[in-house]
């Protein structure tokens, strides 16, 4: 069961705020955030006939945004009180208890997306993820990550000391606790897994991998 379940059930009510820039320590980590979900939208657009599966959905903003444009979307999400708002604001979709490692669905899908939620993972437990879910992904299926990411040890150093300067101590305890990764650290495990793979940098702190199963 993933650690941050209480984190997220207790952030749940108040998800929504934040990352529509009501948290000042969280604006330039959630900035463009409508157009990082609608990128990874574009991103599967030719899989519109296909099952596409989201993790860690938390309330359902993404997902929202597939649904809208006829997708059909399965969300997987740990938390109780995530999964309680997305169903007010989703009736119509299905969302199951899951994580990265245990998604409870019988065939294999098409599309699997993500956003903000693959850095909750240690190093090893990504790599077994990205096996785990290869596992249940179609051939030429795409995988779509959002997250935090860097592109190079120093580039996470600097922001760490931009941070500290801003006096933002929230965020600058979760760059520090939590398990963000270079981008080229993730691509290289699609890489081992045989997927081709694009990136691309929407803000300060996030990028996007679009990988191909199958690519290479
Ligand atoms: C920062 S929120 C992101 C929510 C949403 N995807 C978005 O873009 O706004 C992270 C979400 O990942 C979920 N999460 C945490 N650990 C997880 C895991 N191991 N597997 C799947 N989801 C996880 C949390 O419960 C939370 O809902």
């Amino acid at each position: 069961m993933p650690v941050f379940n209480q984190l997220f059930d207790e952030w749940a009510a108040n998800y929504d705020e934040t990352v529509y820039g009501n948290n000042n320590e969280y604006i330039e980590v959630f900035a463009n955030y409508n157009n990082i979900l609608e990128t990874i939208s574009q991103k599967i657009e030719d899989k519109k006939d296909g099952h596409i599966l989201e993790i860690g959905t938390g309330t359902g903003n993404l997902t929202r945004l597939l649904y809208q444009k006829n997708f059909h979307v399965t969300g997987i999400e740990p938390s109780q009180e995530m999964r309680k708002i997305f169903k007010s604001k989703l009736p119509n979709v299905e969302i199951l208890d899951g994580h990265f490692l245990s998604v409870p669905v019988k065939n294999k899908v098409d599309a699997i997306v993500t956003s903000y939620a693959f850095h909750h993972l240690t190093w090893e437990e990504k790599k077994a993820a990205l096996i785990y879910l290869d596992s249940i992904l179609n051939e030429k299926g795409r995988m779509i990550i959002a997250d935090t990411m860097f592109e190079s040890l120093a580039y996470k150093s600097n922001l760490l000391k931009y941070v500290a300067s801003m006096k933002s101590f929230k965020l600058l305890n979760d760059l520090n606790t939590e398990y963000y990764e270079c981008v080229e650290d993730i691509c290289q495990l699609f890489k081992e897994q045989n997927y081709s793979f694009e990136t691309i940098k929407m803000n300060k702190y996030v990028w996007i991998i679009s990988a191909e199963k199958g690519g290479f």
